[in-house]
């Protein structure tokens, strides 16, 4: 069942149904300031930090679901309804969200009367806006009352929750002509405020939540909305809200405008005050009057449009299949720059108020923005290696306020370091701005310790040398990509986190998939010394051994294991009685194609099939976990079938996509890549549950209670590694030092595609076509009709458009 459509023309995906079987979310802002919002215009917004800069109230895991956004009451005689359906829940005559690029819309109609509510955040500024139209479509005169609402949060969105006894006494707020200042603790501490405004004279408003909805009423039927008439309430403590009440009288065909503006202003310290006690709006006036008609609210719409299309502009696939193509041309890059905006801090399962920056998390996302913002990304890669130790380990976590190592979570996860040479290889693949290996870069933040970018890289590859076990394989310190694998940990404590928690750290515990991970970058560093002129042999000498090391000791006979424990046991293997095989390892080890001759990776890869593969995509572990293993941590406690215990946890999935192009099988990767991918998906909503747009972090695996439903949307460092494996491995268009790699593997009865792709500031207009039928190799590359040797595209003029012609069939 679905509960919309895809509109690819206008790159929305709408919603017709408000009753969706979860909130549907959109992002809106793309610099400093970010609003969260649901089909039904719930949520909350920020300025840069969603735990201390929170501007709006929301309430997580509510009753009922998704309470608290920005709300418009429409009084139409005793009938009062929203826009967006809730809070009210009125019967509409029609409703639709329209979720598009950085912008929701909110279509109602009820009664003769339509409505439409429009929010986006504009460039350069630190506002959401509402744009309401309300139009009267019925043949009769109408007399409504608009009541707008929303409920401030008092800054701090964790003591918001929590510290009650002071919250309840410090809300302070102004109200000058249609404008209502949020100003608590301005006066002390902060230097700043918000206002909500509108751009007309208003008859009434309120400011204090307890007079507008009443203390035995709620959302959906405020007192002061019941009654049609504003208290004019000014709030003193309790929970400050801003409401603005307006009369709007409309003769048949009429149709009125109003621009909402829901900012923050910082003032500096001797800017603070007008007058005693009364803030300086002059800033906020300011930005008022940039949208105070129409036309000038459209204008910076339009702005965002074109953003978008310049944005989505670098990679353009038509294949003939509308699924692949809206995933590939708007909704994985849309949803990797909201990753890119977010990391893993501000989504409807991520409160905003918990996680930093993570280290592999930030490095890894930027091979799904690369493409998008490189300017941006290498500022990211360069915050991201300042945090990183001297010995080339990493702070697990870094805040985006201070761009500091966070001490609280500490480091020791193994893995962290490698995946530095990932985010900057794809940098410079996509660039060719080799001048950011010899920036200077501090470690921990300390300008006195610091090296080249090049250095980073160094002591990111030693780290695994430095750090081997009893078989010569990496140890995995805390865990490895997999969070919930604690090999070391043993905690029988429930009060304690298995991810922070003091370790016994041995020196046994090993982890395959840092060694499949070593070998597959360790690679990429041994290429970028060689084009440094640096010496390379005694790495390659570490990753012959390391190739030696998963041969010798990490075969399990049909798969790769998965680890060694801290008594030096096999984890993943046939010998176990649960979790016998592990998806991280297949991935890195075939990804790395180590053993690829002597028919590993296919072997590893059947299995897949065989034991982790099921119509939802491919499970973590199999058979799940039904026992906590103290050795193995967390990774137990899960019930069978969610997160980490043999969930579908979608960010490994392309992992094993990309293995399989390593091996041609192009019907198995792009098979694997629909499973997951959620407009393939989208027939199921029901089931799937969360937005049919964008991907979740995990779908419940064949063990679960109920396989098929997903959860964790948005934040998920599927975006990337999908955007990578569809982009890259299937459609087969790779950024290379030397120009564009082109190297498909699809599946045979493909026979032609084409893809624009600007890069380096050139335009590739590729037409790839397979008369031959076969999945994979190149025979045959022509560049503005001259024919190329082998499969790369070498880097054409900046501003030349070219076209280039790709033949698959046997390569040789
Ligand atoms: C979460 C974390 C990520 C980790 C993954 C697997 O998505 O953000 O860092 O790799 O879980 O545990
Ligand atoms: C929990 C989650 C895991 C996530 C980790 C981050 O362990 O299960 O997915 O990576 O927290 O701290």
């Amino acid at each position: 069942m679905k509960f919309g459509y895809f509109d690819d023309e206008a790159r929305e995906y709408v919603i017709t149904e408000p009753k969706t079987p979860y909130p549907w979310i959109n992002y809106l802002g793309n610099e400093e300031f970010f609003g969260l919002v649901s089909n039904t215009a719930g949520g909350y917004c920020f300025y840069k930090d969603a735990k201390f800069r929170r501007l709006t109230r929301y309430r997580f895991n509510n009753v009922p679901m998704d309470v608290g956004g920005r709300y418009y009451y429409i009084k139409d005689g005793d009938t009062v309804w929203n826009p967006g359906w809730k809070p009210t829940q009125t019967d509409l005559d029609k409703y639709e969200c329209r979720h598009g690029l950085s912008y929701s819309k909110f279509i109602g109609e009820k009664d003769g009367v339509s409505s439409e509510l429009t929010c986006f955040v504009p460039k350069g500024t630190n506002a959401e806006v509402h744009k309401l139209a309300i139009e009267n479509v019925s043949d009769v005169q109408k007399s409504l009352k608009l009541f707008s609402f929303i409920e401030w949060c008092l800054w701090n969105g964790m003591s918001d929750m929590e510290n009650f006894q002071r919250n309840l006494s410090c809300g302070e707020v102004e109200i000058e002509d249609s404008v209502i200042y949020h100003k608590t603790e301005y006066k002390e501490r902060r230097d700043h405020f918000a206002f909500f405004s509108v751009n007309a004279p208003i008859n009434g408003f309120d400011t204090d939540r307890e007079n507008f909805i009443g203390l035995y009423n709620g959302f959906e039927n405020p007192q002061v909305v019941e009654a049609g008439m504003p208290r004019n309430s000014v709030a003193h403590g309790w929970s400050p809200i801003a409401s603005h009440y307006i009369e709007v009288d409309l003769a048949p065909g009429e149709k009125r405008e109003l621009v909402f503006i829901l900012g923050y202003i910082e003032n500096a310290q001797e800017e603070k005050w007008e007058s005693k006690g009364v803030i300086n709006k002059t800033k906020a006036k300011a930005m008022i009057a940039n949208f105070d008609t129409t036309e000038k609210v459209d204008a910076a719409l339009a702005e965002i449009a074109t953003d978008w299309k310049r944005l989505l502009g670098v990679y353009q696939v038509s294949t003939g299949d509308e699924k692949i193509d809206r995933m590939v041309n708007i909704w994985n890059p849309y949803q990797c720059m909201v990753t890119f905006n977010m990391s893993r801090s501000a989504s409807f399962f991520e409160s905003g108020i918990g996680r930093g920056m993570g280290f592999r998390d930030s490095n890894q996302d930027l091979i799904g923005f690369v493409h998008q913002v490189p300017e941006r990304a290498r500022q990211r890669i360069i915050d991201i290696a300042s945090t990183q130790f001297e010995d080339g380990s990493a702070y697990h976590q870094y805040q985006p306020l201070t761009k500091r190592g966070n001490a609280d979570i500490g480091g020791d996860f193994n893995d962290d370091p490698l995946w530095l040479i990932l985010s900057v290889s794809a940098y410079i693949k996509e660039t060719g701005d080799w001048s950011i290996l010899d920036e200077s870069v501090p470690y921990d933040n300390d300008a006195s310790k610091a090296t080249d970018l090049f250095g980073h890289l160094t002591r990111s590859f030693n780290f695994t040398v430095n750090n081997l076990g009893p078989h010569g394989l990496p140890l995995i310190g805390r865990a490895d990509w997999n969070d919930c694998l604690n090999l070391n940990c043993f905690s029988s404590d429930p009060n304690e986190s298995f991810q922070t928690t003091n370790n016994k750290m041995g020196r046994t515990a090993e982890s395959l998939m840092i060694a499949g991970q070593f070998v597959l970058y360790g690679r990429e560093y041994v290429e970028l010394c060689k084009r440094r002129g640096v010496d390379t042999a005694e790495a390659e000498k570490q990753i012959d051994a390391m190739i030696e090391a998963v041969k010798n000791y990490g075969w399990d006979g049909d798969w790769f294991l998965r680890a060694y424990d801290y008594y030096g046991k096999p984890v993943g293997s046939k010998e176990n009685e649960e979790a016998q095989i592990f998806i991280e390892s297949q991935g890195f080890c075939t990804m790395a194609e180590i053993g690829k001759e002597e028919g590993l990776c296919e072997k590893a890869l059947d299995s897949v099939a065989e034991r982790l593969a099921c119509e939802h995509g491919i499970v973590l572990n199999n058979p799940a976990f039904t026992k906590y293993v103290i050795e193995y941590g967390e990774i137990s406690t899960y019930p069978a079938g969610y997160k980490e215990n043999a969930g579908i946890f979608c960010h490994n999935n392309p992992w094993v996509i990309i293995g399989e192009t390593k091996l041609g099988r192009g019907e198995k990767a792009l098979d694997y890549w629909k499973r997951i991918a959620p407009a393939f998906r989208e027939e199921k909503s029901e089931l799937h549950k969360m937005e049919p747009y964008v991907y979740s972090q995990m779908i419940a695996g064949k063990d679960a209670f109920k396989p098929g439903e997903a959860k964790n949307s948005w934040l998920t460092g599927t975006a990337a590694w999908n955007w990578a494996a569809i982009s890259q491995d299937i459609l087969g268009i790779k950024p290379g030092y030397d120009g564009l790699i082109i190297d498909p593997c699809v599946p045979k009865d493909w026979n032609k595609y084409k893809v624009t792709r600007e890069y380096r500031g050139a335009i590739y207009n590729i037409t790839i076509k397979n008369p031959s039928g076969v999945c994979k190799g190149v025979s045959s590359l022509a560049v503005n009709g001259e024919p190329v040797q082998g499969n790369v595209v070498p880097i054409q003029a900046a501003d030349s458009v070219n076209d280039v012609d790709v033949i698959l069939g046997d390569a040789s």
